[in-house]
């Protein structure tokens, strides 16, 4: 038994998220942490909300409430919908949470220490009204490209030029619209990442595995020189963790927070602190995650992310926990993720375009969106999510294939035999033909599963269910039942295992459908199918069972016609 970290990416506090950001990293964590755990290992699921920054700031003033309130009511939403999509989370945290301050104060503190962070003295935007320095995302103007009225001192929404502040035509603070605006000196903490390059480069050469995805982005950040570059480290925002503290081995850096990027990763640590308080145990509880001297040593940590978050967790973060020079625990595997694109174009939060967490909940259970975004993964590519496509998906994979096969089968069984598995009759070629196809793949999702290639493992999975349609179909109990009821009888204990069988291998993507299975079958406590052949013989004859409800409904098309409709978008 294997001891197995697992963090997804932490989603911004800032609205509800699209199906998008889910498969990019909350969803393939959840369908791995589930996979691990069936398969006996120990495993800790850490996800959060990334709760600071000016996104942060921005939309509370917007919702016209105080930052912290609008966060934690935020929290909420994002926790309920996380459960709505039975995501496993050993625990769901805060970025804004005691611990991540104290624990980011420490690492900044630690480098500090260490030589590694500067004071830089630099010019800023200062906005009298407002009475204090604005980052720049708080300052408004025209953009001098294309003459939108409101483009951003970071970039042009409209034409995604990126900016500068003093590039702005007619700048004014975006907090109080004045354009009472100065540039002062002001003085921000620099953390000197270029002396940590040449470690930083040994560690990502040595690690042979990873994806191509993730290696590819992390050298290319690392070569051009654009990643590791020294790099400011804090803000003038009033929330989030402040700069300046008890010990802080600097001076005057009062009314400034660390960046957004640089106290979410530290969340990942953080937030195991805080599931060890919310259950009540000590520090060794979480400690022995993450210190390689307290026991993580022996612990395989996987990250899921999407691809633009791999510069921040192969460079900045490891050089965050390097540079503190103590023996926290480096990420093993990074896995990454493309993007998935809605419907000929792309999934757009300020246009409302796409699907969002909460709208796939109201129309669809968890299961429906689970398969298809699982099976249609971003792994080798962007992927697209159509309408088209989705309904095809449920259809024919989960209607058509595994819920008809249960369907048929259990309703065969009670008409002829009642409800309970029947006796007699034995294995013929038939058979011991499906136990060998069988066999081989499980092995094969197995491995799918173990190496975290998403889409083949579902379709492997999707083979394993077309399979007992397959032998079903062509064993025909119903045909057989009349001249050979031995036989038919046989087939029918066959394939009235295979739902307990089939409910533990898809559990991880399908956790509701495979509960009812399991339920249905009264085999709760079926687990991994170690020995597939006794697994098939599992439930004995006699074992009683109920037919279950339908498992999966079609979507009709014009159903499908009205949600594309719907999830267009505001133009
Ligand atoms: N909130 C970031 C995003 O959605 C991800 C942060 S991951 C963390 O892109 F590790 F830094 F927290
Ligand atoms: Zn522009």
């Amino acid at each position: 038994m294997a001891r197995i970290l697992i963090t997804s990416a932490l989603p911004y506090i800032n609205g509800i998220k699209h199906l998008g950001n889910l498969v990019g990293s909350q969803l393939p964590a959840d369908l791995y942490a589930r996979y691990m755990r069936a398969r006996g290992h120990e495993v800790m699921f850490i996800c959060a909300t990334d709760e600071h920054g000016t996104p942060a700031e921005l939309a509370a003033a917007k919702a016209g409430q105080p930052v912290a309130d609008y966060c934690a009511e935020m929290h909420g939403v994002q926790a309920g919908l996380a459960r709505g999509f039975r995501l496993s989370f050993d625990h769901f945290g805060r970025s804004s949470s005691a611990r991540n301050h104290a624990l980011t104060q420490h690492l900044a503190q630690r480098l500090g220490e260490a030589g590694l962070i500067e004071v830089v003295a630099e010019k800023q935007v200062y906005s009298l009204a407002d009475g204090r320095f604005l980052p720049d995302r708080y300052i408004e103007g025209t953009c001098p490209n294309c003459g939108y009225d409101r483009a951003r001192g970071d970039q042009c929404e409209n034409c995604t030029k990126q900016l500068d502040p003093t590039d702005l035509i007619d700048p004014r603070s975006a907090i109080s619209g004045s354009t009472d605006l100065e540039v002062r000196e002001t003085r921000h903490l620099y953390l000197r990442q270029k002396s940590l390059r040449g470690a930083i480069s040994a560690w990502i050469d040595s690690q042979a595995d990873w994806p191509i995805l993730t290696t590819s982005i992390a050298k290319k950040w690392l070569n051009d020189g654009e990643g590791l570059q020294d790099r400011g480290i804090t803000r003038d925002l009033d929330w989030g963790v402040p700069a300046q503290f008890e010990g802080a081995p600097w001076q005057g850096m009062e009314g400034k927070v660390f960046y957004v990027w640089f106290d979410a990763p530290i969340e990942y640590i953080s937030a195991t602190a805080e599931w060890a308080d919310v259950h009540g145990l000590g520090e060794e509880a979480w400690r022995r995650w993450w210190r390689t001297d307290e026991g993580a040593a022996d612990v395989r940590y996987v990250q899921f992310m999407g691809k633009d978050n791999v510069p921040f967790h192969t460079l900045s973060f490891p050089a965050t926990l390097m540079g503190s020079d103590e023996p926290w625990k480096l990420v093993d595997y990074v896995k990454s993720f493309n993007y998935l694109n809605y419907d000929g174009g792309q999934f757009s939060t300020s246009q409302g375009r796409g699907v969002f967490m909460d709208q796939a909940l109201s129309i669809l259970p968890a299961d429906y969106w689970r398969w298809w975004l699982l099976s249609h993964a971003p792994e080798s590519g962007d992927s697209e999510f159509t309408w088209e496509n989705f309904q095809a998906s449920v259809n024919k994979d989960l209607a058509d294939v595994l819920g008809n096969f249960v369907s048929r089968i259990t309703k065969f069984c009670r008409a002829k035999f009642g409800e309970a598995v029947p006796a007699g009759g034995a294995w013929g070629p038939r058979e011991e033909a499906l136990l060998t196809d069988l066999s081989a793949r499980v092995a094969a999702y197995a491995a799918h599963m173990e190496a975290i290639e998403v889409r083949k493992a579902a379709a492997e999975l999707r083979a394993i269910w077309a399979a007992g349609n397959e032998y079903l179909q062509s064993a025909a109990p119903w045909a057989a039942f009349k001249d050979d009821p031995e036989q038919a009888a046989a087939t029918t204990r066959l394939a009235i295992n295979l739902i307990p069988f089939y409910a533990a291998l898809s559990a991880p993507f399908i956790p509701d459908a495979a509960g009812e299975m399991l339920a249905a079958m009264r085999a709760e406590g079926a687990g991994w199918p170690g020995d597939v052949r006794a697994t098939l013989s599992a439930l004995p004859p006699g074992h009683g069972f109920t037919v279950p409800e339908v498992l999966f409904r079609k979507i009709a098309d014009e159903e499908r016609a009205e949600w594309q409709a719907r999830f267009a978008g505001r133009r």
